[in-house]
C-alpha cells in the first residue's frame, strides 16, 4: 500500500487529501518508483487551484507533483532499462506526491553518483529550465545576464549555471535574499520601482547582454525592455501577453536538459538550497509556502 497526496476538487492548498492506495504491477514499459524525495513547484499549488484547467483538464481525483527522486522497487515484463535498486529522477506533468509511483520509464533519469535524493528531486524542474533558458539565450563567457526572481527555484539554478557558462550574473531579490545571492555568486539588486537604474548602476550602461525573467512582474518585463532596448535576448518562465509584446520570448524546454543539469549537480557546479523539508503528509503546508512566492531555493516533501 501507497501514500498519496490528492484533491477531488480545485481550491487553495487545503483541498489536499491525504490517502491510501493500492498501486497496480507495472506494465509494459512501466517501473514502480519508491520516492524518497519530492520537489515542490509552483505548478504544483497553480494546478490545485485550477489555474492550468484551460490548457491541461484534469480527472479528478488527482495527484500533484512533476518531479521526484527514488529507487526502482519493480520493473515491468521484459524490460532492460532499469533494473530493481537503480537510483533514478523522475519527471512527469503530475502525480508525483505519493511514496511511491508506477511511472512510464522513459520519464526516468539516471541518478548521477554522487547527488543525493533530495537535490535529485529538484533537477528537472528548475534545473532543467533555468538550463533550457540560459541555453536558448546562449549565455558565455562574454555575457552579463540579469536574473529576475534570482532566489527561487529556477532563479537560483541559473545563476549557478550562468556562472558555469561563464558569464557575470546580476539577480532581482527582496532585502532578505540579498545575502543569499551573493552568496551563490550573484551581483544583487533589489526589485521594484527603479529596477532598471539600479541595474544600469551596477552593471554600467548597455552592459546587460541577456535576461532571464522567473517572475513576470510589471516591474520585471519592463526592466527587461528598457535595459536590452531592442534586443531580442530575453526568455521568460512566465510568458503572458505583457512579456510577449515587451519582446521576452518564452522558454523552450530542451530535449536531455534533466541529464545536462544532474551533470552539473555531479560536477558540484549546482546545488539547490533547500529552505524546507517537511513530510509528505504536510504538503498542504508546503504548497502554501509555495504560493507566498518569496520561498529562496526548493521546498522538498520526504515520503
Ligand atoms: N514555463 C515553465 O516551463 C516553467 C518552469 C518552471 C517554473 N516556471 C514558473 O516560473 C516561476 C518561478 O518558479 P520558481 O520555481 O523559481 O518559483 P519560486 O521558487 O517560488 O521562487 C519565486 C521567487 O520569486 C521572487 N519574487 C517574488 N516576487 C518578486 C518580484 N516582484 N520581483 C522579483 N522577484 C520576486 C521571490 O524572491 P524574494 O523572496 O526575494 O521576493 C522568490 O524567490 C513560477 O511562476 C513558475 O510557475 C515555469
Amino acid at each position: 500500500m501507497s501514500t498519496r497526496i490528492y484533491f477531488e476538487e480545485y481550491g487553495s492548498p487545503q483541498v489536499l487529501k491525504v490517502g491510501i492506495e493500492e498501486l497496480p504491477e507495472p506494465g509494459e514499459g512501466q517501473v514502480l518508483v519508491e520516492f524518497r524525495a519530492v520537489s515542490v513547484n509552483p505548478m504544483d499549488w497553480k494546478l490545485v487551484a485550477g489555474h492550468l484547467k484551460q490548457w491541461a483538464p484534469l480527472d479528478l481525483p488527482a495527484v500533484p507533483g512533476s518531479e521526484a527522486a527514488g529507487v526502482v522497487a519493480a520493473v515491468g515484463p521484459a524490460f532492460e532499462g532499469f533494473a530493481v535498486g537503480d537510483e533514478v529522477i523522475w519527471n512527469g506533468f503530475i502525480g508525483g506526491y505519493r511514496t511511491e509511483a508506477v511511472v512510464p520509464a522513459d520519464q526516468l533519469t539516471p541518478l548521477p553518483a554522487g547527488v543525493d535524493f533530495e537535490q535529485a528531486a529538484c533537477i528537472p524542474v528548475a534545473g532543467g529550465t533555468a538550463y533550457s533558458a540560459l541555453k536558448q539565450l546562449a549565455v558565455g563567457a562574454d555575457d552579463t545576464v540579469l536574473i529576475h526572481a534570482a532566489a527561487g527555484g529556477v532563479g537560483s539554478a541559473a545563476v549557478q549555471i550562468a556562472q558555469a557558462f561563464g558569464a557575470r550574473v546580476i539577480g532581482t531579490a527582496s532585502e532578505a535574499n540579498q545575502e543569499y545571492l551573493r552568496e551563490l555568486g550573484a551581483e544583487p539588486v533589489t526589485y521594484g520601482p527603479g529596477l532598471a537604474d539600479r541595474v544600469r548602476l551596477l552593471a554600467e550602461a548597455g552592459s546587460v547582454t541577456a535576461v532571464l525573467d522567473a517572475v513576470g512582474s510589471d516591474d520585471s518585463v519592463a526592466a527587461t525592455a528598457e535595459l536590452l532596448q531592442g534586443s531580442n535576448r530575453a526568455v521568460t518562465t512566465v510568458p503572458g501577453k505583457r512579456s510577449s509584446e515587451a519582446g521576452l520570448a518564452a522558454v523552450r524546454q530542451l530535449e536531455g536538459r534533466i541529464e545536462e543539469a544532474a551533470t552539473l549537480a555531479a560536477e558540484g557546479q549546482l546545488t539547490f538550497t533547500i529552505a524546507h523539508r517537511m513530510p509528505l503528509i504536510e504538503a498542504a503546508e508546503a504548497l502554501e509556502i509555495s504560493r507566498a512566492g518569496h520561498g529562496r531555493g526548493k521546498i522538498v516533501l520526504l515520503p
